[in-house]
């Protein structure tokens, strides 16, 4: 079947978090919203039908899960990453981002270090503050404008007693695809520092053309025994508001004891369509999913292309992986607080500010680029057109 993702669909009886919550957020509700990690697209047909299907049935009681749940998420990770995983070492569990937190609350102790590398996906920040663990950045460098792992600094750091790396892979918001070398290099200073990874690979299906995304814990047996892999259909497929994901364990061990964590909070369980949907999705939404990626591919080369004609000011990235455009606005010589008030007064647009990724990045935007083009063309001509008046004040 084929898709229309040029449809601009109303999402103001979405109760969509993206556009409901702007003004909480942004201090307006007027705004462009590109901000969010969700896209403004409707989702595999054969997905809409199995929720439909389920609904049909009209009994929501507690749901079991089906061995054919987690057999369909092993046959996509081997069909498209070449990945052969153990369904015994898969868990439900209900957000990557709880993942973490739970996962650190329950595997390391208050206090102890744990390795990000900014500028990076903000609640990283915030599952390592708020559990009273001690933050520990490895910033990426920007070398001739594009972001790579600073190896020699995480030799540094990983020498002083550190627990736990989060690995963002692909990175978001940089939009990087990380090679196997780059993934090697990172994962052997791990093993000799005793530091395990948590490698939040959410975005994995979103790759674009020329790149290929390598399972961290796919590199070597050494690296699996090492690795708790997260990943989702929450991106892949537009399906955030179910609240489902999986991780992946090196062994039942780990596993058993994360069990006992959600068997404590009462959360072990898919609500029904979740279940229904992340099986569908994983069967049937690839041709959809091949779909989306190039629209999206196509609405990078549009902002490139009119960025470069219209706002040679701003520089956005052609991200490798993700839907997640990085602008570095450095020229417009704007410090934090008036980039951020420029954008949302005088632009009208509302995208996720750079320094929400770290301290450091407050002279970039990131942009979501999973939208119908025509509104991204409406905010980048919105951008245009404020500039305009500043130059011509
Ligand atoms: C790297 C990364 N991890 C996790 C999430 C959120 O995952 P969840 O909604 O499953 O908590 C996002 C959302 O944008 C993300 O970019």
């Amino acid at each position: 079947m084929k898709y229309d993702f040029d449809i601009v669909l109303d999402r103001t009886k979405n109760f969509a978090a993206k556009y409901d919550e702007l003004g909480k957020k942004f201090g307006r509700d007027d705004l462009i919203p590109l901000w969010v990690a969700d896209m403004d697209f409707k989702v595999a047909q054969p997905i809409i039908e199995a929720i439909q299907e389920r609904a049909e049935q009209g009994i929501f009681g507690y749901t079991s899960r089906p061995s054919s749940y987690f057999e369909a998420i092993q046959q996509w990770l081997q069909k498209r990453h070449g990945w052969m995983t153990d369904t015994q070492l898969m868990i439900h569990c209900p957000g990557v981002v709880p993942f973490l937190s739970m996962f650190i609350q329950s595997f390391t102790e208050p206090g102890d270090k744990i390795i990000i590398q900014s500028p990076v996906y903000y609640p990283f920040f915030d599952v390592v503050n708020s559990n009273g663990r001690t933050l520990v950045e490895n910033p990426l460098k920007l070398v001739n404008g594009h972001y790579e792992m600073d190896y020699e600094h995480l030799e540094e750091v990983a020498k002083s007693g550190v627990k736990l790396l989060l690995l963002c892979s692909p990175h978001n918001p940089i939009g990087r695809v990380w090679k196997k070398e780059e993934l090697l290099r990172l994962g052997e200073i791990c093993l000799a520092h005793g530091i395990r990874v948590i490698a939040d690979e959410i975005h994995s299906d979103l790759v674009f053309s020329g790149h290929k995304h390598i399972p961290f814990a796919m590199i070597s047996e050494e690296f699996r025994k090492n690795t708790f892999t997260c990943i989702a259909p929450s991106k892949t497929f537009n399906l955030a508001g179910l609240q489902a994901s999986i991780a992946i364990f090196p062994n039942a061990k780990d596993l058993d004891k994360f069990d006992q964590v959600l068997g404590d909070l009462d959360i072990r369980r898919n609500n029904c369509f979740s279940l229904v949907a992340t099986e569908a999705a994983y069967r049937y939404g690839e041709e959809w999913l091949e779909q989306v990626k190039e629209y999206i591919e196509g609405n990078f080369a549009f902002i490139q292309d009119y960025c470069k004609k219209n706002l040679p000011q701003i520089q956005p990235n052609f991200p490798e992986g993700t839907y997640l455009v990085w602008i570095d606005c450095r020229e417009l010589g704007m410090n934090k607080d008036e980039l951020h008030s420029f954008m949302i007064n005088e632009v009208g647009i509302a995208m996720d500010d750079g320094f929400w990724f770290g301290d450091t990045y407050s002279g970039y935007m990131r942009l979501n680029a999973a939208c119908p083009r025509s509104i991204i063309a409406e905010a980048l001509h919105k951008w245009k057109n404020a500039l305009e008046k500043i130059e011509n004040q």
